[in-house]
């Protein structure tokens, strides 16, 4: 229960309350903050500014009440237009004639509202006023977070069936049923009931809506000894005798998820004790109603509003944000775990700003003094790991990173002497830096970390980046052996780079999912690779090794030698048997593998790709399925026999390619002992490539061993969705809905790298909807825009050439960057976005006679800038992906 100022809106108290987000399905929580202190009122300007430091801050769903009137509807539709989704704060309507309980005089002064008395809820007036206003909103195409019926129906301050003056009680259960005051507000919680069915009505006839999640109003938290409520005499039922009083009369059959709210009193913030005494209040007020999806009793919990009572250091500017930040850590520690066990829907922090134009700041404010609080960034940054990589939060998580694959490796006694990520950490222990990048701006070098779960800290590469252009410049060996990557200075092959060396890779050319988080991997195209030729303990002369990447089984060419593994020292071609790496190409040396063109997985062991111990095409190399992750593995005991296999990173085991004799010519190997990647033995530098995460053992590693590692692979989760569907916030995956009249069932789909729009349906063929899928990025050349990257081909990006749109790899390079970065503003038909070349505001993102374009509104120099149907062409809704 929030004891100090809320300020109530207009559109509240006579139409609407705040309301909650999601369908607590599977999918990870939503988080976000509150916006429920009238934002429609600001400018359009304002309004725009919220919207993009909302953004920044990676806020993609807000909760707020959204008036049946224009400003609503255009505050809906330009928070949607930038990516944030509303958790819709709905108010019941009371019976005609029933007049607003107004909050006497007396009571003004102490953090007192009033809400209808839900005894005259009418739910038919609801079902009209409410089922017309989402028409309107979904005829702009809006999409919502949650639709969450009332706020605090629990105590006095918002629900007049509760008497005042009060006596300060706290209701249970038995007076529910027995005690005069209990029985009214019974009879209230009936009618509330009555609405919420009503609700469901609209929700699961809505045309957009169907899969948002209803969320009961978000009950007042208690204090334990009921103090607060007896110094300002208002009455309360616990949040317990609520939710049981609600569940026996059908509540889990009409909601998604529970509404609660938490204000525990800041203890020792950072405390032992401090912490114990935030659960047992979070205990005390709902917590343990909290249950995963389908549970037989419960439903997922969603917190709509938290902070804190009693902190201090927050009332002048500057503040003092070290308690707050402090509780916010154990704050969202709870909630992590309350996560893991699929018990949370969603969690939206109190308050993201304080009341538009107030003389005063609201103290509970994410937003203080001009600028984002520290605590704020925490409290609504959308992944927990966030926090716990501040080491705000103990790591109760480390089971999770118990084994990696080097662990694996090492308890089958072939240790890994070489261990390459910029996805995460390879050994459960190791804490130091993944790469390091250097950016174009002052050429200063930053390495990028772990957060605590091992994955890699992106969002630090992120930063430093922020307003030029980085490349990787060091890929750090995670063993003991200190064998990091570097760019190739060259070899037989010189590079374009400076004194012939080697490019080094974009940094953020390849975003990926992993582990639940933003990450980016490796994109090598050709003139680009990395090599270290001093080495310490990587197998040479016929000693046995093992070595695996993952890479990509969609970004590839047939150019020489997207290579990972062991190579001549010297950067030359020093004869057969010198190389021992394995590669992912399309290989065309063996005629016969030419008439099947098409990826493979082959052991480079110098002059030669060998797919068996033949000169000749082995059809089980081939890797078919069009995986966007693979992975690839070669091993050989050095003196007589190799084996390669490959696997899909995301699913499933390990396919046998070959493994066998040697070939002629090649027992025993000759290895040098250099580690290359993504170029060959001699520094030829002609393939194109994704790489991920990679390890080199000392011995010929047990099937056993392999099989473990792949299981550990794909419990990754590489490219997995990442819970932001259906927005356009950066990580989000999304479809791109035509809205021109006669192609509302078409979708933005990639065809053999053409773009165009074609119709899409749940029956449609898998690789259609996935050419239909795409992954928001921050835009390539300017943060506040936006990317599309393609869902299953990494790396590959929609961008313009020509004025056509095409889906191409991002190769890093200013010129791409600029065409593959689009700004997205509200539907031109004021239906769901229109999205503009972040150099060129007057042309956006149009289809037109089926191909997608940029096109300017009456440009005669092309046909598909035609105003005919301009506004129409260029207004895509931006839904849910067709392949999550
Ligand atoms: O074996 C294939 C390639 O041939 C090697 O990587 C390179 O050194 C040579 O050009």
């Amino acid at each position: 229960m929030k004891h100090l100022t809320f300020i109530l809106t207009a559109a509240w108290a006579v139409t609407a309350a705040v309301g909650a987000p999601t369908l607590a399905g599977t999918e990870p929580p939503v988080v976000g903050a509150n916006l429920v202190n009238e934002p429609y009122k600001q400018t359009a300007a304002e309004q725009e500014a919220t919207f993009r430091i909302l953004q920044a801050a990676g806020v993609h769903v807000i909760r707020a009440g959204i008036p049946g009137n224009d400003q609503g509807l255009a505050f809906a539709q330009g928070a949607y237009a930038h990516g944030i989704k509303i958790e819709w704060l709905l108010g019941v309507y009371p019976d005609p004639g029933t007049p607003w309980p107004r909050l006497p005089d007396a009571y003004k002064s102490k953090g007192l509202w009033r809400g209808w008395p839900l005894s005259t809820a009418n739910a038919d007036a609801f079902k009209a006023n409410i089922g017309a206003q989402l028409a309107e909103l979904e005829s702009k195409g809006v999409v919502l977070a949650g639709f969450e019926l009332g706020n605090e129906i629990n105590w006095t301050g918002f629900n007049a069936d509760f008497p005042l003056p009060a006596q300060g009680r706290v209701l249970n259960e038995k007076d529910l049923a027995s005690d005069p005051e209990g029985r009214k507000i019974a009879q209230g919680y009936l009618r509330y009931l009555q609405t919420l069915a009503a609700l469901k009505d609209i929700r699961d006839h809505s045309m957009l809506n169907r899969r948002t999640p209803i969320i009961s109003g978000g009950l007042a938290d208690l204090d334990d000894s009921g103090k607060w409520l007896r110094s300002v005499k208002a009455d309360a039922v616990s949040v317990d005798a609520t939710l049981h009083f609600l569940q026996a009369n059908g509540l889990d059959q009409l909601v998604d998820g529970y509404g609660l709210h938490f204000y525990p009193l800041a203890i020792s913030p950072g405390s032992a004790q401090g912490q114990a005494a935030l659960r047992a209040h979070l205990e005390l007020n709902g917590l343990t109603q909290c249950a995963p999806p389908g549970a037989a009793k419960g439903k997922p919990c969603w917190v709509t509003e938290w902070n804190f009572n009693g902190l201090k250091g927050l009332d002048a500017c500057p503040i003092d944000d070290s308690s707050r930040i402090a509780m916010v850590g154990e704050m969202r520690s709870v909630l992590h775990d309350l996560a893991d066990q699929n018990r949370l829907g969603g969690s939206l922090y109190y308050t993201w700003q304080g009341q538009i134009h107030a003389p005063k700041e609201d103290h509970d404010s994410a937003f203080l003094c001009g600028a984002l609080t520290e605590s704020g960034r925490l409290a609504v940054a959308p992944n927990i790991a966030d926090l716990m990589a501040g080491n705000l939060i103990s790591d109760t998580h480390s089971e999770a990173i118990k084994q990696r694959p080097c662990d694996i490796y090492a308890a089958g006694n072939t240790p890994c002497i070489a261990a390459h990520s910029t996805v995460r950490s390879l050994y459960a222990k190791y804490t130091g830096a993944l790469y390091q990048v250097k950016r174009a701006s002052d050429d200063a070098a930053q390495d990028i970390g772990l957060l605590s779960d091992g994955y890699a800290n992106a969002a630090t590469q992120d930063a430093f980046c922020t307003n030029t252009t980085c490349v990787v410049t060091r890929i750090y060996d995670q063993s003991t052996k200190h064998n990091d990557l570097s760019i190739s200075s060259g070899g037989r092959y010189k590079g374009p780079g400076p004194n012939g060396s080697d490019l080094g890779a974009a940094a953020d050319a390849l975003p990926v999912t992993a582990g639940g988080h933003q990450v980016y991997g490796v994109s090598i195209s050709p003139g680009m690779g990395y090599r270290n030729n001093r080495t310490s303990d990587v197998a040479v002369n016929g000693k046995p090794e093992g070595m695996y990447m993952i890479s990509s089984g969609t970004h590839f060419n047939s150019g020489c030698c997207f290579d990972y593994g062991n190579a001549e020292v010297s950067g030359t071609d020093t004869g057969a048997a010198h190389m021992d790496a394995v590669n992912v190409t399309e290989d065309l040396s063996w005629a016969d593998c030419r008439n099947e063109p098409g990826l493979g997985v082959q052991a480079d062991l110098e002059n030669g790709l060998f797919h068996w111990n033949q000169r000749s095409c082995n059809p089980a190399s081939s890797v078919s399925g069009g995986h966007p992750f693979i992975s690839a593995w070669l091993k050989n005991n050095g003196q007589t026999t190799f084996a390669l296999k490959w696997g899909n990173a995301q699913s499933g085991g390990l396919n046998t390619i070959y493994s066998g004799a040697l070939p002629a010519g090649y027992a025993p190997m000759r290895q040098e002992g250099a580690i290359i990647l993504g170029v060959g033995g001699d520094n030829s530098h002609a393939s194109a490539g994704s790489f991920f995460e990679g390890v080199m053992t000392a011995g010929f590693p047990t099937d056993g061993a392999d099989n473990a590692v792949q299981s550990n692979i794909v419990a990754v989760g590489y490219g997995a969705p990442t819970g932001l569907a259906g927005t356009l916030m950066p990580g989000s995956e999304i479809s791109l809905q035509a809205t021109t009249a006669c192609c509302i069932g078409d979708y933005v789909r990639n065809l053999n790298g053409a773009v165009v729009i074609a119709p899409i349906t749940p029956s449609s063929a898998e690789q259609d909807k996935s050419d239909a899928t795409w992954i928001v990025r921050r835009g390539l050349a300017d943060n506040s825009c936006v990317s599309f990257e393609s869902r299953n081909n990494p790396g590959d990006f929609l961008r313009q050439q020509n004025l056509a749109l095409h889906m191409q790899p991002f190769d890093g390079t200013a010129s791409n960057r600029v065409d593959a970065t689009f700004c997205p503003q509200a539907g031109k038909n004021q239906k769901g976005s229109s999205f503009h070349l972040v150099n060129d505001p007057t042309r956006y993102v149009r289809h037109y006679y089926g191909k997608v374009y940029v096109a300017s509104d009456g440009d005669s120099t092309n046909p598909w800038s035609t105003p005919v149907h301009w506004s129409d062409d260029v207004s895509f809704i931006v839904g849910p992906p067709w392949s999550p």
